[in-house]
């Protein structure tokens, strides 16, 4: 009986392992959500809390939203300048604050800082609104005011911030001291087509990644930077071609880097902790819908921003919904469905193996009951 089960079993556990990944993965997830003239910037995933968090235009406010599109402010900041901005969002979940890179954008007059909300506080309290400053353009008024554009964290709940019209990093204590940290060369070694949009805007998007470094993208020259987290010191990542428009990054448990512009999601991988990285796949976005974020959600899936802030931005928008959709790389899902098809095969050889011998050994007891 056993022997006559056990392969059967065996043949249909390797179609159903198969068959189980794609099922559960399913179709891209698309999360849209209502909300009248948000036009969010950024987003951060919360593990603890299983939920998205997005920033604002204008609105001085924090959000959740939820895998079924349920909308909650989280934080609403009377005390920033009126109609400030959160570019940035992050979620320290050692400490359980949410970190937000706040601007004013002109015709405000110019704000850029850090603040820091306690998660575990039911108002979510603010811990620090640290200013940041460029002291170069505080000393030159013809510069331009730093844009405090995206941040993240490392273990110890040290944030760090880009200032994408000054290109540098600031680095913020967990007690809100505030430093420029890295104005590497390296960040003006790339020429800038003063003609292209976007020039404006140099560093932009950075992660911290775990084994001690940053990861910091640039809009104006496509670059990505490898920055260490202990002394600031940076290099230019060789990349097989350039990040076009390059806004925000993420990275995946198993090492992958995604970037995206408001044209592509680019897939990067490398295998040298980040001298050199290649972009192994791009995925096309939705251009009109302006995206220009991305975070790993619940099961290392990757999600991309619509929020059409190149609309909000001026002020008169009317838009009610934004959307947080789920992205994949055709390059691995195909690769993927490779597996699956090895895995059917090994079965079913497996299978007609077993059914050879079981023949064999009915023919042997037949021979011998004869
Ligand atoms: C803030 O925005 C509101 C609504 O758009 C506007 O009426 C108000 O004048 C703005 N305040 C400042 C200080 O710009």
């Amino acid at each position: 009986m056993f022997l006559k089960i056990a392969p059967i079993t065996i043949f249909f556990s390797f179609v159903v392992v198969a068959f189980m990944d794609p099922i559960s993965a399913g179709k891209p997830h698309i999360i849209n959500f209502r909300s009248p003239n948000l036009y969010p910037e950024s987003v951060s995933w919360d593990p603890s809390a299983q939920h998205f968090v997005v920033g604002s235009l204008r609105h001085r406010t924090l959000h959740s939203v939820s895998d079924a599109a349920i909308v909650d402010t989280l934080v609403f900041d009377p005390n920033l300048p009126p109609n400030s901005t959160i570019l940035g969002v992050t979620v320290d979940n050692y400490r359980r604050r949410l970190l937000a890179a706040v601007n004013s954008i002109p015709p405000l007059p110019a704000f850029s800082a850090l603040a820091a909300y306690d998660l575990r506080s039911p108002d979510r309290r603010r811990l620090f609104l640290t200013p940041l400053r460029d002291p170069a353009a505080d000393s030159a008024p013809d510069k331009d005011h730093p844009v405090a554009n995206d941040v993240t964290v490392d273990f110890s709940g040290n944030a760090f911030v880009t200032n994408s019209a000054g290109n540098f990093i600031w680095k913020v204590t967990p007690d809100g001291e505030a430093s420029v940290f890295s104005a590497s060369p390296a960040f003006t070694a790339h020429p800038v087509d003063r003609d292209q949009k976007y020039s404006f805007c140099g560093i932009n998007g950075v992660v911290y990644v775990s084994k001690g470094y940053l990861l910091a993208v640039q809009t104006n020259t496509g670059k990505m930077f490898k920055v260490n987290a202990e002394d600031g010191t940076a290099r230019t990542v060789l990349l097989n071609k350039d990040l076009t428009f390059a806004d925000g990054i993420a990275v995946r448990s198993d090492g992958v880097v995604v970037v995206v512009s408001h044209q592509k999601a680019y897939f990067i991988k490398s295998d040298d902790s980040w001298s050199e990285g290649v972009v192994f796949d791009e995925t096309a976005l939705e251009a009109e819908r302006f995206a220009t974020s991305v975070a790993v959600g619940g099961g290392d899936r990757v999600y991309v921003l619509y929020g059409h802030v190149d609309e909000g931005q001026w002020g008169n928008g009317v838009r009610e919904t934004f959307s947080i959709v789920e992205i994949e790389s055709e390059k691995e899902q195909k690769e993927d469905t490779v597996w699956i098809y090895v895995l059917i095969g090994l079965g079913f050889a497996y299978f007609c193996v077993w059914r050879f011998q079981m023949r064999q050994l009915v023919t042997n007891m037949n021979k011998k009951t004869a």
